[in-house]
């Protein structure tokens, strides 16, 4: 693996080789044993176009469990927001840094970034894809489920980059996906024929046909970055998607909730049942660090 861009770009194998990489670099921070010598002295930079606070602060203190440091570039504050190119940018900070996460809007401008670049770059999210996201959610259904045989995941509402990420992922990890989404607002579409290949996806326009016999419902919210003057209008369109008790009642019975948050309380997800399952939703979350470190280590060949 010489980049992490996008979830298509892994074998089924690499995917379940980092999920568990995560669990163990998980499992050895929870008994305390030192990591810092896996990427001793090592430099990431992280690039943002966008808000974060998980991935910013998990890439962060990933890092530095690892014995590496970090530089956060924010990118009004670097040449790039004055005309300087991804080719160059990719070329120079190739001469200071071990490795790159980048948070963007075009995919495209992240696989520019990475063409030109000598060292690893990993995709912090853009429109089209959440990468990172998605094998810390595949994660967190391995350690609820110990398998992912038997396991449906139901996404519902907007077929963003989190759920194009979420419908490869779960195909490479062997589970059964299904999606609740309006007409319109479909994953993309290139992801859908790549699912069609690969072991199907199941998509609905009601929520409570897409949503039933799940063992995992996971939902994001409606309007993502970039489309914040959408917000109005998408409430009206979603408003039936929302995640809620009495959807829940219609999938298995032990199903747990995944949310990659931030969440819109009362609009994606009721307030009730988020906080229901607020416990595997900030497992989820805290495994974004270990699937973060997972990512470094094998992409710096530690
Ligand atoms: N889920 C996620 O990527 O969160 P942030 O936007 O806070 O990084
Ligand atoms: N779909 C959301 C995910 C945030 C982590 C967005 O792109 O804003």
């Amino acid at each position: 693996m010489k980049h992490f861009l996008k979830i298509s770009d892994l074998s089924s194998e690499e995917v379940l080789s980092l999920i568990n990489l995560g669990i163990k670099l998980k499992e050895g921070q929870k008994k305390g044993k030192s990591q810092t010598q896996m990427l001793n002295g090592k430099v990431l930079g992280m690039i943002f176009s966008k808000s974060s606070t998980r991935t910013r602060v998990s890439f962060e203190v990933g890092m530095t469990q690892l014995g590496g440091t970090s530089i956060f570039l924010n990118q009004n504050d670097i040449q790039l927001n004055r005309g300087e190119s991804i080719a160059d940018t990719a070329r120079v900070l190739s001469r200071y840094l071990d490795i790159i996460m980048i948070r963007t809007f075009k995919q495209s401008d992240v696989e520019e970034l990475a063409k030109n670049a000598t060292i690893p770059v990993i995709n912090g999210l853009t429109d089209y894809c959440h990468p990172t996201q998605a094998l810390a959610d595949l994660m967190t259904v391995k350690e609820n489920f110990n398998d992912f045989k038997n396991v449906k995941i139901c996404y519902c509402g907007d077929g963003n980059n989190v759920a194009n990420s979420l419908i490869v992922a779960s195909l490479k990890c062997g589970c059964k996906i299904s999606l609740a989404c309006p007409k319109g607002y479909y994953p993309n579409a290139e992801v859908l024929e790549w699912a069609k290949q690969n072991g199907g996806v199941e998509i609905f326009n009601d929520p409570k046909e897409a949503v039933k016999g799940a063992q995992v419902v996971y939902t994001d919210v409606w309007a993502s970055m970039g489309q914040e003057a959408e917000s109005e209008a998408r409430k009206k369109i979603f408003m039936d998607y929302q995640v809620n008790e009495s959807l829940m009642a219609l999938a298995d019975k032990n199903a747990i909730v995944l949310h990659c948050l931030p969440a819109h309380k009362e609009e994606e997800i009721s307030h009730e049942t988020f906080e229901k399952h607020q416990k595997v939703i900030f497992d989820q979350s805290e495994n974004r660090m270990h699937m973060h470190k997972a990512i470094m280590v094998e992409l710096l060949d530690a």
